[in-house]
């Protein structure tokens, strides 16, 4: 399908989504165009896991994190509401680095934004590159800023746009994997090959967030580096090569994502790594998560399942109903893929491609493998999104999924999708996923149909548990 025509990919997906909402704004326009023409994570790489034993004492918690964002005294009004999504005043420490005193008039500084602090001027640094803005040098030294505040008990100092999203618990999962007592640089690359190779598959990009213990040594060079790195476009960059100056490689964890990609993210988040989701950026250069919801309130949807079991948010399971050969795919707290039809796991796993490159609006090539999501009807799952969870006690929730009202893509005629097309709700149990897990060998959970054929009701119930032994998604 190499010469399938570029609108399809987005219409493709639009059309069952969008379509049904006619005050929706997704249009054909490119609004990051006039900025940044780059941009992360991947899933290619194996991320280092650096396991040390942490004393439980010792154990990192969100207060032990600075965060640095850099936000503009403009813009802040129009960002905002993605920090704030976040943002747990008095639990999360740090502060949005602006560019100049913002103008309140009478109106406070928001409780519910971080603190803010104007960064120092940059007038004698060098800026060489072309087509970036010269703003790449504050926010650059803003992991400086940061540092010379000499704040107690921080032991990471982690960076992120003002469109950047963190899920804050997974955040702290993932460092206490690592030694806050060594030198680390953590963070993600960019899903487009063209972007990567625009800028570097070797740096944390800075939407994705990237987070660095014991900054002493950059801040040190960090002045120096940014006129000796002055023609590179991104602050990201620019750190980039400070880190390489001391010698300090990327570790890339799987759960940062920049989202360098146009159009619907849908397929990445409902095929996620085996990784715990840390951050979502540029998400106003994205559709909605969500049919019929605006981009805030998608996120806010996904973490109203996020908060019952952070550990477990996106987090993939697949399972086959024998009885009726069909193929389940969860993304926990994000959707659930129905096949009328058996589909191999490494398919399964496989994100459909329900978006285009960064820049140039291409089909290909990103850093991981996609599928094609066909336009014919009997090829394509059927989709549901998450609704709702409740707990049940004993660390066992329920979440549950419904097909969008309405749903006006064309249906597949054939008898195996009539049975699909019944199916009103998914309701999927599981226990919380323990945050230990992640420091042991990765291996995706399994689940279950329950209850045999018998759906009258319409609602199939899955249960997702650890893999037995022996157990594997494999057909008969
Ligand atoms: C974080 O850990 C420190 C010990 O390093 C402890 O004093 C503090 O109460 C903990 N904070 C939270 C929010 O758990
Ligand atoms: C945060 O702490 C300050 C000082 O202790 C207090 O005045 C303020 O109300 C707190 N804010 C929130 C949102 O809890
Ligand atoms: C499931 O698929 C297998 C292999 O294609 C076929 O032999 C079997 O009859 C199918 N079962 C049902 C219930 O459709």
């Amino acid at each position: 399908m190499k010469g399938f025509p570029v609108i399809c990919i987005l219409a493709i997906f639009s059309f069952c989504y969008f379509s049904l909402f006619p005050g929706s704004k997704w249009r054909f326009y490119c609004p990051g165009c006039d900025q940044r023409i780059i941009h992360p994570h991947t899933i290619i790489h194996p991320s280092h896991h650096r396991l040390v034993n942490i004393p439980r004492e010792d154990k990192t918690n969100i207060s032990h994190i600075l965060f640095g964002i850099g936000g503009t005294a403009s813009m802040w009004s129009r960002r905002r509401h993605y920090c704030e999504l976040w943002w747990k005043p008095n639990v999360t420490r740090g502060f949005v680095w602006l560019d100049n005193e913002p103008a309140l008039g009478d109106e406070p500084w928001p409780q519910t934004s971080p603190p803010y602090k104007v960064s120092a001027d940059t007038a004698r640094f060098k800026y060489t590159s072309w087509y970036g803005s010269r703003s790449a040098v504050r926010i650059a030294r803003i992991v400086k800023e940061n540092f010379q505040l000499g704040l107690d008990n921080v032991r990471w100092f982690v960076m992120g746009d003002d469109d950047t999203v963190f899920f804050t618990e997974n955040l702290v999962n993932v460092l206490n994997k690592y030694d806050y007592k060594q030198m680390y640089y953590i963070g993600g690359i960019s899903e487009s090959v063209e972007q990567d190779v625009e800028h570097s598959y070797t740096m944390g990009y800075g939407g994705a967030g990237f987070a660095i213990t014991l900054p002493a040594e950059l801040v040190r060079i960090l002045d120096g580096c940014i006129d000796r790195y002055a023609e590179l476009y991104g602050s990201d960059q620019k750190i980039g090569g400070c880190m390489s100056e001391i010698g300090v490689p990327i570790t890339k964890e799987l759960g940062f994502h920049q989202l360098d990609i146009r159009g619907s993210p849908y397929g990445l988040l409902s095929a996620h790594p085996l990784a715990p989701l840390v951050s979502l950026h540029h998400l106003d250069y994205l559709q909605p998560l969500f049919p019929g919801m605006d981009r805030v309130a998608s996120i806010r949807k996904l973490m109203n399942a996020y908060k019952y079991d952070s550990g477990r948010a996106l987090q993939q399971s697949f399972c086959y109903d024998l009885t009726r050969n069909w193929s389940v795919s969860v993304s926990w707290g994000y959707t659930v893929q129905l096949y009328p039809f058996l589909v191999r796991a490494k398919d399964l796993n496989t994100p459909l491609q329900t978006f285009l490159t960064w820049r140039t609006w291409s089909q290909e090539p990103f850093t991981f493998n996609t599928r094609v999501l066909r336009m014919e009807p009997c090829e394509r799952p059927v989709i549901f999104y998450f609704d709702g969870a409740q707990e049940l006690g004993n660390g066992n929730t329920v979440t549950w999924y419904r097909r969008p009202q309405s749903m006006q893509w064309k249906q597949c005629d054939r008898n195996n999708f009539a049975a699909a097309y019944m199916v009103k709700s998914f309701n999927v149990s599981a226990t919380y996923l323990n945050s230990r897990l992640w420091t042991k060998a990765p291996r995706r959970q399994c689940c279950e149909i329950m209850g045999g054929s018998d759906h009258q009701d319409g609602h199939v119930r899955v249960r997702i548990r650890g893999c037995n032994r022996w157990e594997s998604v494999t057909p008969p």
